[in-house]
């Protein structure tokens, strides 16, 4: 990430020196298509930079590097001999039906001194290619056994909140915390293509292969853009195909009165789905390879099938008929909540919300919906349970929504790598250990699910996420749809070394050693110093940056934590409280149940419990609360002295800008100290048993 090395102003991962390996040796690119010509000219643009060679013909000589896509029967060029070697053991050995590497996978080997990437199809090759870029040297250097690899989720998709005009409260992107929007300003498209296609190769280096265009919330201009501004949608999809990205678009469940002038948007009416068919149909003849819709109906005040008395598989069906012929997708989101509640009304729960709108609806989608569901059962707090949902819908295809954008975690002001919280997302098994994992869900039994989307953290800011620690997040967004197992950790280290290569850094290994120490943990010290035990939302109303604990308490949200001068938590138990536990599988609706087995971390998600009530950990609640943001804010305030150990290991306009930020969460770290920590002491009377100072 430092300056000699970066095209333009756009420092991310993938410099130019990270494809310093593979451009100083001599490859072959065999195969045809849009995406083979990608691989072909990542290769050769190194290789001008870095001495080396690239051909599309197999001649005699010996090569370093094959890169070659295996469908056409016979090759139209042999391929070079320890190449198809490896072409020759893997189908020897995985007989048929089993002997296709398969969409988008590859095998990657080293033999007899030719690293080899094979795949049926470019968007594979193109892949393989981004493996031997974050190998390294190490792709060159050692005899490498076959290794087939393939992704676990076939829809590996970004959300961009971003809008076309400027809204009057949200911005240019809801939700972003890095700039502008790189697709849109002030109502027109950008104008920078080389920042999308930028974007798009960054994407493919992590194999994210869909994104939407546009804000879930669709405002009038937005609208557009599924007609009159149809081209725009076309012109980012054009600069974006070559990297293997298909393009989605939030639509307006109710575009046939507000674009069609019907005089109704009902999901059942005839001039409606002939509606939405034309419509689409003009779609695909301006995008062929055109994602699909995404929508966010009767939900925080967007319209939907609810309008007519229709439910949710209603809504869905009618543009997932529109889509099918085509081999479209809906998105149809589950985030259906109560956004009016009664605070004084207990009985309403958000959190039931989801399940209690479409569990019952199970076995009514189409084939092409894909029912996206965040993965907590409110709303991307930095701890929620797994959102019960997910296990709701077996004849469903469900795709897991994260929030790559901090919202609630600090919003790229703050250090918070949230692949740990991913992956404890990712692992867990509803139905107890014997059990399929989130992510064998999301990924579906055949490899059809609907897959993670995340929502993008992405602006014009030259670091691309404000925060340049936050591209972490983006790079591991990618990796985890791609490989949900992989270790938070090691994607870490990938991302450093792509980005920090060692030419540009002094000290490669006391840099990457930083990091970790910063970066591995930073989720549960944000965790530490904000809302505890689960309870959430306790940030500043609409902003949702910054402490305030009372602040959503008498809204009409519905995130409350009922603190009294006795206890805090919700009582979500099925015996006394709204019921919630109940949505779950046995294995967890037993365990959440229970005062005794409920997990410490999400005790007051659960339970109202007294502040004396006595933890797995052994503290009290009131002492963890004071323990817990001592220590965060104090952690918080450590990340800042690391870094000033780096000071000269990095760019210096990047070591400033991850110097204020540094010192802006330590700032704001001791804010949420100071706010939790009186509050709870006022609230309880309970002293702190070690002494410390809590201001009254
Ligand atoms: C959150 C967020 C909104 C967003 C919504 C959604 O509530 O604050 O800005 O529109 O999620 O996911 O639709």
């Amino acid at each position: 990430m430092t300056s000699p090395d970066l095209p333009g102003t756009h420092p991310a991962w993938l410099p130019p020196e990270a494809l310093r390996p593979i451009g100083s040796r001599r490859t072959l690119v065999l195969g045809d298509g849009l995406l083979t010509g990608t691989v072909h000219d990542e290769a050769a643009r190194a290789c001008a930079r870095y001495g080396g060679h690239v051909h599309r013909r197999t001649r005699t000589q010996p090569y370093d590097l094959v890169l070659a896509l295996t469908t056409a029967e016979p090759l139209p060029e042999p391929l070079p001999g320890p190449a198809q070697t490896v072409l020759d053991e893997f189908r020897s050995t995985t007989g048929p039906p089993a002997n296709t590497i398969g969409g988008e996978g590859y095998l990657a080997a080293r033999r007899h001194g030719v690293t080899t990437v094979l795949a049926d199809d470019p968007a594979g090759l193109l892949y393989g290619l981004f493996h031997v870029v974050r190998l390294g040297e190490r792709a060159f250097t050692e005899e490498r056994p076959t290794e087939r690899h393939a992704p676990a989720m076939r829809r590996r998709m970004l959300d961009h909140w971003d809008n076309v005009d400027i809204h009057p409260v949200m911005g240019q992107v809801e939700r972003g915390y890095a700039g502008g929007s790189i697709f849109w300003r002030d109502g027109t498209p950008r104008g920078d293509p080389a920042r999308v296609r930028d974007y798009g190769r960054l994407l493919a280096a992590c194999a994210v292969n869909a994104i939407s265009v546009n804000n879930v919330n669709v405002h009038a201009t937005e609208a557009l853009l599924l007609t009159d501004r149809l081209g725009d949608v076309a012109a980012i999809a054009d600069l974006l195909r070559p990297y293997g990205i298909r393009i989605h678009l939030s639509v307006s469940f109710a575009s046939p009165v507000t674009l069609g002038r019907l005089p109704t948007a009902d999901p059942l009416d005839e001039d409606v789905r002939t509606w939405w068919a034309d419509v689409t149909e003009r779609v695909y003849d301006t995008i062929p390879d055109f994602g699909g819709y995404v929508v966010k109906a009767d939900s925080e005040g967007q319209p939907g099938p609810f309008t007519y008395g229709r439910d949710h598989a209603d809504g869905a069906n009618l543009l997932a008929e529109a889509l099918e012929p085509f081999g479209g997708v809906v998105h149809w989101r589950a985030f259906v909540y109560n956004h009016r509640q009664d605070w004084r009304d207990r009985s309403t729960d958000r959190a039931r919300a989801a399940h209690d709108h479409f569990a019952p609806l199970d076995g009514r989608f189409r084939d092409n919906v894909i029912l996206q569901v965040k993965h907590g059962p409110i709303d991307f707090q930095a701890r929620e349970p797994v959102s019960p949902v997910i296990a709701a819908m077996p004849a469903t295809h469900l795709a897991v929504e994260l929030q790559v954008t901090q919202e609630y975690t600090g919003q790229q002001r703050h250090v918070c790598y949230l692949p740990p919280m991913w992956r404890e997302v990712l692992d867990f098994r509803p139905w107890g250990p014997d059990g399929p994992a989130v992510a064998d869900i999301a990924g579906g039994a055949s490899g059809n699910g609907g897959g993670l989307v995340g929502v993008s953290n992405v602006g014009d800011d030259p670091y691309w996420t404000g925060h340049p620690l936050a591209q972490a997040n983006l790079y591991a967004f990618g990796r985890l749809a791609w490989a949900p197992w992989t270790d938070p950790a090691a994607i870490l280290d990938e991302w450093i070394d792509l980005t920090f290569t060692p030419s540009a850094t002094r000290e490669t290994e006391r840099l990457r050693r930083t990091l970790h120490t910063i970066m591995d943990d930073s989720w549960r010290t944000y965790e530490r110093y904000t809302a505890p035990l689960g309870v959430g939302f306790m940030v500043r109303p609409g902003r949702h940056y910054g402490p305030d604990v009372d602040g959503y308490e008498y809204t009409p949200w519905g995130t409350y934590h009922f603190a009294d001068r006795d206890g805090v938590g919700v009582d979500r138990t099925r015996a006394t409280g709204t019921g919630f536990t109940g949505q779950y599988p046995p294995a967890w609706s037993e365990v959440y149940e229970s005062l005794d087995r409920c997990p410490d971390e999400l005790l007051l998600f659960f339970h109202h419990v007294p502040y004396g009530h006595v933890l797995h950990s052994g503290s009290t609640v009131i002492q963890h609360i004071y323990d817990t943001h001592f220590a965060g804010a104090e952690q918080a305030a450590e990340a800042g002295r690391r870094w000033e150990e780096v000071a000269g290991l990095v760019d210096p306009s990047l070591h400033a800008r991850v110097t204020d930020l540094l010192a802006e969460q330590a700032r704001c770290a001791g804010e949420w100290r100071d706010q939790i920590n009186t509050y709870f002491f006022r609230k309880s009377g309970e002293p702190d048993t070690r002494g410390r100072r809590i201001p009254r």
